[in-house]
C-alpha cells in the first residue's frame, strides 16, 4: 500500500520526503487555503518534491468547467492528476478526461455504490473518506472493505485511495483490506513512526554504547566521531 501526505504543506511534505516513504500526495481547496500561498507556485513546487501523484482538486460543479480546470491541472506537471467530486456532472467530467487518457482521482466518495460509478467512469483512483463517515456514527471499514471486494470481483482497474484518515489504526486496516493507497495528514505519518518501545529500548542502546565505548577497542571510524 502507498502512503500519500494528506497536505499542501511544504515543509510537512519535505519532511516526510526525506523519510523515504512518501509516495504521492493528495490535497484539496481546504488544505490549500491554510497555506495562504499563490496556488500555482505552491502545486508546482509540490509537485517537483514528490515522484509519485500529486491530486489537485478542480472546484466547480459544471462539466464543461470540470473538463477545462483537469485539461489545466495535467498542464502543471508531468504527476498532477485531477481531483474530481462524486457528482453526476463531476462523473461525466470524469468520463470525458478518462476517454482522453487523463488521470481522475474521484473524491468525496461515502458509499460502494458511489465507488461502483467512479470505477465505471474510468476513474483513476477512487478515494472513500473514512474518519468523516466515522463521525457519523458510520462503519467506515466495512464501506472500505465492501469496495476493495466489489473491485476485486469486478477487476476494476481503479486503484482504491482509503482517505480521511484519522490514526494508525486506519492506515494499518485499510492495508489489510488492501487498499492500494492510503493519505493521511502529517500527524497520522508521524504517529505510524512512534513506539514507546522503540524509544525506550533506542535510549537504552544508546546510553549503553556509550558507557561501554572506552572499553571497546578499535572502533569504525565513524563510530569514534559519534
Ligand atoms: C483526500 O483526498 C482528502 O483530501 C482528505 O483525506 C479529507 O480528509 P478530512 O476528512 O480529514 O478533511
Amino acid at each position: 500500500m502507498k502512503l500519500f501526505l494528506d497536505t499542501a504543506s511544504l515543509d510537512e511534505i519535505r519532511e516526510a520526503h526525506r523519510w523515504g516513504v512518501l509516495r504521492g500526495i493528495t490535497t484539496n481547496p481546504t488544505l490549500i487555503s491554510k497555506e495562504n500561498q499563490d496556488f500555482l507556485p505552491l502545486v508546482k513546487e509540490i509537485c517537483s518534491i514528490v515522484e509519485g501523484d500529486v491530486s489537485v482538486e478542480t472546484a466547480s460543479d459544471d462539466t464543461d468547467t470540470l473538463i477545462k480546470q483537469g485539461h489545466e491541472i495535467v498542464q502543471i506537471a508531468d504527476n498532477a492528476i485531477v481531483k474530481i467530486a462524486l457528482t453526476s456532472n463531476g462523473l461525466a467530467a470524469v468520463r470525458a478526461l478518462s476517454d482522453e487518457g487523463i488521470r481522475v482521482n474521484v473524491t468525496l466518495v461515502f458509499s460502494p455504490a458511489q465507488a461502483i460509478l467512479a470505477a465505471e467512469a474510468g476513474a483513476y483512483i477512487v478515494s472513500p473518506f473514512l474518519g468523516r463517515l466515522d463521525d457519523i456514527a458510520t462503519d467506515s471499514l466495512r464501506v472500505l472493505s465492501d469496495i476493495c471486494e466489489i473491485y476485486a470481483i469486478q477487476g476494476y482497474d481503479t486503484q482504491v485511495l482509503a482517505a480521511s484518515l484519522r490514526h494508525p489504526m486506519h492506515v494499518v486496516e485499510a492495508a489489510r483490506m488492501g487498499a492500494d493507497i492510503a493519505t493521511m495528514p502529517f500527524k497520522v505519518f508521524e504517529a505510524l513512526v512512534k513506539h514507546p518501545l522503540t524509544d525506550a529500548g533506542f535510549k537504552r542502546f544508546l546510553d549503553d554504547w556509550e558507557e561501554a565505548k572506552p572499553r571497546l577497542g578499535e572502533l569504525l571510524p565513524s563510530m569514534q566521531e559519534g
